[in-house]
């Protein structure tokens, strides 16, 4: 089985648990890994995709895991009664399209503990609809994996407290649990930020986007060297 970074840091914020829902479970590889290191009794493993869930399917057959782990074909939490999953992972998907995910099923939803959240894009905009949505994050880990830079978060049903606007893109637990790829994660943001407003740059139509563009790399670059200052001392 191939736990790579970016899966072992889905893993590593699993708490004991009676029954975890992997949705979107592509290899299967989580459920396996959680059911044969005995971090969760059952599973259910879905997928929207019949390819996908057929490969995970073979997979749990091959681990003799089939007692264990239940694997249902369709979209997002529509496969789960309420009270099915004390933890639901959906992981190695866009921001927007796991927002969704938990908007399209709110009563399921609601009666789910816990949830691990790996957006593949826009995680400020996960960020800020957990956010909007009574949602609150619990912890974040930053994963690397082939120069790429991965978040995964952990959230419970709660208040969540926002300090600056600029959180909802640099989660304020990496900065409070003083990840150790928050430096270099910061970093990609900043260098992918530069490299867009140098493409603009000469463009008079992109004015507005390019003083947009700017302000978050300012905002980025003070929390950049707030977390440094506070580190030092
Ligand atoms: C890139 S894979 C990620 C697999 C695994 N979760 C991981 O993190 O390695 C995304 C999987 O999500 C599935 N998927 C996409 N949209 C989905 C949805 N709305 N509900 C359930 N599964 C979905 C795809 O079919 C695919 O197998």
């Amino acid at each position: 089985m191939k736990i790579t970074p970016r899966l072992s840091s889905i893993i590593h914020l699993v708490e004991n648990c009676g029954s975890v829902a992997d949705i979107g479970t592509d290899h299967g590889y989580v459920p396996v890994y959680l059911i044969e290191n005995k971090i969760c009794k059952r599973a259910i493993a879905s997928d929207v995709n019949i390819g996908p869930l057929n490969i995970a399917k073979d997979y749990i057959q091959s681990r003799k895991l089939s007692n264990k782990i239940e694997t249902r074909l369709g979209n997002g939490l529509k496969v789960l009664n309420s009270n099915e999953a004390d933890i639901a992972i959906i992981a190695g998907m866009g921001g927007l399209l796991i927002a969704d995910i938990l908007d399209e099923s709110k009563e399921v939803a609601r009666s789910i503990p816990f949830f691990i959240l790996q957006p593949m894009t826009a995680s400020d905009k996960l960020r800020k609809y957990l956010y909007n949505n009574g949602y609150e994050i619990v912890k974040e880990k930053l994963s690397k994996e082939n120069e790429r830079i991965y978040e995964t978060m952990l959230v419970k049903h709660g208040e969540m407290k926002i300090s600056d606007d600029i959180n909802f893109e640099i989660g304020e637990k990496l900065i409070q649990q003083q990840d150790e790829l928050l430096i270099p994660f910061i970093d990609k943001k900043l260098s992918k930020i530069s490299i867009i407003m140098d493409n603009i740059k000469s463009n008079s139509n992109e004015t507005v986007k390019y003083k947009q563009l700017q302000e978050k790399h300012n905002k980025i670059l003070e929390v950049k060297k707030a977390y440094e200052s506070e580190r030092h001392n």
